[in-house]
């Protein structure tokens, strides 16, 4: 089988997937979505040998006018594996870019709009983006599309979006593995690096942030943690290890909970006492007396 790696979103950084076409010249990468390049696709792969780029869109990748034309109006546009299946040195690969929303298709739900047609139809030219389908939504998933893309055949499906064996993600995708018929899923979006195993007789993995793997899932170069999930993290730590203050004061020998009263403290608390009680030694230390009813 062809050397052909998988990336995970990338959001701006490229570095490791440069070096690693450099040391290990795969025939092709796949970028599966949240590129948001700082540069154009034709700047940042222009050495990069004989390795070929594909890519999907992901969600942030229409974030901006700036980071949709770094993609799309680079040579690299029609590498664009979403919603069609391309040979991809000698691998048939399915693409399936961007996320599901709402305000479109949110499965199992009912499509609100079956096509960008149908859509800018109801938006109007005063919606319209360059002329056509609003920016944000260059980066959704349309049942047409979706449905287009299942009659097709390929080996291999990459997605952004996660299919339902990831707990965010859809059966949605699943369904589409079926029709198309793939021995392998790839999914991004979730920044998560996820073995999934083989399920429903389809190899499924998670590629993390930045995180490479080639085919048979087998690590190239490890994910990184979501930012996100860092300070998740930190602020558990914060809550469960305590400050070097705390731990001062976690060292210093426990205050019994009884401690003895003082003479002087003692003699004063009696007197109190007495002059509560008239004097009298009271009868019911903790005990109240019991009431008893008139005729029984
Ligand atoms: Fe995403
Ligand atoms: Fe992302």
């Amino acid at each position: 089988m062809s050397k052909i790696f998988i990336c995970g979103d990338p959001h701006g950084r490229f570095e490791h997937i440069v070096s690693t076409i450099d040391e290990f010249h795969p025939d092709a990468v796949v970028i599966l979505g949240d590129l948001t390049p700082e540069f154009s696709l034709d700047e940042i792969f222009k050495n990069r040998g004989n390795t070929e780029v594909f890519w999907i869109p992901g969600n942030h990748d229409t974030d901006s006018d700036l980071i949709f034309d770094r993609l799309w109006r680079s040579r690299f546009s029609s590498h664009n594996l979403h919603g069609r299946v391309l040979d991809v040195c000698s691998v048939k690969v399915a693409g399936l870019g961007g996320v599901f929303r709402g305000q479109i298709w949110m499965p199992p739900g009912r499509p609100n709009y079956v096509s960008p047609t149908s859509f800018i139809h109801k938006i109007g030219k005063s919606g319209m983006w360059r002329g056509g389908l609003p920016r944000r939504h260059r980066s959704t998933i349309f049942p047409n599309l979706y449905e287009r893309l299942g009659n097709m055949k390929a080996t291999v499906l990459v997605t952004h979006e996660a299919p339902s064996v990831h707990p965010k993600g859809f059966k949605a995708i699943d369904d589409l593995a079926n029709k198309l018929g793939v021995k392998y899923i790839f999914h991004a979006h979730q920044h998560q690096s996820r073995v999934y195993g083989q399920v429903g007789g389809v190899a499924i993995r998670g590629v993390g942030l930045r995180g490479i793997v080639d085919l048979e899932g087998n690590v190239i170069v490890p994910a990184q943690m979501d930012p996100r999930e860092l300070e998740e993290e930190v602020v558990i730590v914060k809550e469960k290890k305590p400050s070097l203050e705390n731990e001062v004061k976690f060292h210093k020998p426990p205050v019994p909970k009884k401690s003895r009263m003082s003479l002087r403290r003692k003699s004063k608390w009696l007197k109190n006492k007495r002059h509560r009680t008239g004097g009298q030694k009271p009868i019911h230390r903790s005990r109240p007396p019991v009431f008893v009813p008139e005729g029984e």
